[in-house]
C-alpha cells in the first residue's frame, strides 16, 4: 500500500489530480489535505469522496505543529504538493498571504517530510507542483526550458519561485527525493471563476461585460487540466530524484483571440446570433506588471517520459463550456458566496 498526501486537493488542479490517483490506483491510499480557502471546494470531489482509498483532512500547511502531528500519525510514502494561493491579481493586493502559504507552507511541509523520512529518503517522494511564471515574461520569441533562469515578476510568481528554490535546496542539502514540475496555464472543469476562462464563461452566460486587461495582447500557453494531471502521474512515477520537468500545451493564444473564440462557442451553445457575445468584450485597466507572454518547451517531458498533450484547444474549450453550462449549480455555489465582493473590488463595479 502506498500512502500519498496530496495538498490542495480541493482546488482546481488538485481535484483532478486526486480524482486521477484515486480512480487509477485503487491500492494507493490518497489523503487530501486542504484548508478550504475561498478556492477550495469539496463539491469538486463529490464523485469520488465515497471511495475507500480516499480521505479528506481539513488543515493549514502554514501550521507547522499541525503538519508535524499529521506526518507522525500519517506514515506517508509521498507528498504531491499543490496547495497554494494561485491568483496573480490577489497577490498584487495581498502579497503576504502568498508568502505565508506558498513559501512558509512549503517549507513546513519540507521540514515535516525531512524529519519523518530521514531514514529512508530513497523510497519516499516529495513532488512540488509549480508554474511557468517563475521564468518571467517572454518577448515575441523563445520558450521557457528547464534551464531558463528564474525571473519572477509578480508577488505570486516570486512566492512560487521561492518555494521551488527551497525544494531544490532540500534535495541538495539533505538528500530529500524531490521532483518539481512547472506548468503553463490550465483550463477545464472546476476552474474557479476568478481566472480568465471561467470568469468569461460566467459573464457571457449572464450577459455581463467580459473584462480584458490592457489591449488583450498578452499571450498564454493553455493546457487541458486533465493533461496536466496525467503529466503529474507520469512524472510522479518515473522522474529521477532532484529533477524538474516543464509541462505545456504548445498552444499559445493572445487573450483577445481566445476570448473571441470563446464568444463564438458560447453563441453556438446558447443559440445566440453570431457576434452577440463578442459585444460584451470590454477593455479594462491592465494588470500591474502584466507578463506579456509565456510559452513552455516541454520537449524533455515528451522525450524522456513519453507525455504529450491529448486535446486540441478548440475541442477542450468546447468541452469546458459544455461542462460549465451543465453545472450551473456548482457555479452558483461559488458566485453566491463572497465572490461578488471580490469581483466588485477587482473590477471597480
Ligand atoms: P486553486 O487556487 O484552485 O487551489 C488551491 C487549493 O489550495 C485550494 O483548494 C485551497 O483551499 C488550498 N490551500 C490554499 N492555501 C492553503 C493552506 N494554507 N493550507 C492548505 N491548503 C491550502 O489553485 P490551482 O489553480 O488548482 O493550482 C494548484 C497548484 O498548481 C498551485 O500550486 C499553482 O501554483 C500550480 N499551478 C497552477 C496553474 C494554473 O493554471 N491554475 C498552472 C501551473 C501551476
Ligand atoms: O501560467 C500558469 C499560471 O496561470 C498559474 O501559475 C496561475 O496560478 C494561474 O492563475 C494562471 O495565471 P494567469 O495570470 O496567466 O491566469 P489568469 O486566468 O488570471 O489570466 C490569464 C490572462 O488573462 C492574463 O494575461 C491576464 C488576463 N486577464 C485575466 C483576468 C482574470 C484578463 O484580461 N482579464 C481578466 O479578468
Amino acid at each position: 500500500m502506498t500512502k500519498i498526501l496530496i495538498t490542495g486537493g480541493a482546488g482546481f488542479i488538485g481535484s483532478h489530480v486526486v480524482r486521477r490517483f484515486v480512480n487509477s490506483y485503487p491500492k494507493y491510499e490518497i489523503v487530501n489535505l486542504d484548508k478550504l480557502t475561498y478556492a477550495g471546494n469539496l463539491a469538486n470531489l463529490a464523485d469520488i469522496e465515497h471511495l475507500p482509498n480516499y480521505k479528506f483532512i481539513k488543515g493549514d500547511i502554514v501550521d507547522a505543529i499541525f503538519l508535524e502531528n499529521l506526518f507522525a500519525e500519517g506514515q506517508f510514502d509521498a507528498v504531491i504538493h499543490l496547495a497554494a494561493e494561485s491568483h496573480v491579481d490577489r497577490s498584487i493586493t495581498n502579497p503576504l498571504d502568498f508568502v505565508m502559504t506558498n513559501v512558509v507552507g512549503t517549507v513546513n511541509l519540507l521540514n515535516a517530510a525531512r524529519k519523518h523520512w530521514q531514514d529512508d529518503f530513497v523510497n519516499k517522494r516529495f513532488y512540488h507542483v509549480s508554474t511557468d511564471e517563475v521564468y518571467g515574461s517572454l518577448g515575441e520569441d523563445g520558450m521557457f526550458t528547464e534551464t531558463t533562469p528564474y525571473d519572477p515578476r509578480s508577488p505570486y510568481s516570486a512566492s512560487k519561485a521561492s518555494s521551488d528554490h527551497f525544494v531544490r535546496a532540500y534535495h541538495e542539502t539533505y538528500g530529500l527525493n524531490t521532483v518539481i514540475s512547472n506548468c503553463s496555464n490550465n483550463y477545464g472543469s472546476f476552474h474557479f471563476p476568478e481566472k480568465l476562462i471561467p470568469l468569461a464563461i460566467n459573464n457571457i452566460k449572464s450577459n455581463k461585460p467580459i473584462p480584458v486587461y490592457g489591449k488583450g495582447e498578452n499571450v498564454r500557453d493553455w493546457l487541458w487540466v486533465e493533461d496536466h494531471a496525467r503529466a503529474i502521474d507520469v512524472i510522479f512515477h518515473k522522474a529521477a530524484p532532484g529533477t524538474t520537468y516543464n509541462i505545456g500545451g504548445h498552444n499559445e493564444w493572445k487573450n483577445i483571440d481566445l476570448i473571441q473564440l470563446l464568444c463564438k462557442i458560447m453563441d453556438e451553445k446558447l443559440d445566440r446570433v453570431p457576434g452577440t457575445s463578442a459585444k460584451l468584450i470590454t477593455y479594462v485597466t491592465d494588470r500591474a506588471g502584466h507578463d506579456l507572454r509565456y510559452a513552455i518547451d516541454s520537449t524533455k517531458l515528451q522525450r524522456e517520459l513519453g507525455w504529450s498533450p491529448s486535446l486540441q484547444f478548440e475541442e477542450g474549450l468546447e468541452k469546458t463550456v459544455t461542462w460549465y453550462l451543465h453545472n450551473e449549480e456548482w457555479l452558483e455555489g461559488i458566485t453566491s458566496r463572497d465572490y461578488q465582493a471580490y469581483y466588485n473590488t477587482q473590477y471597480n463595479r
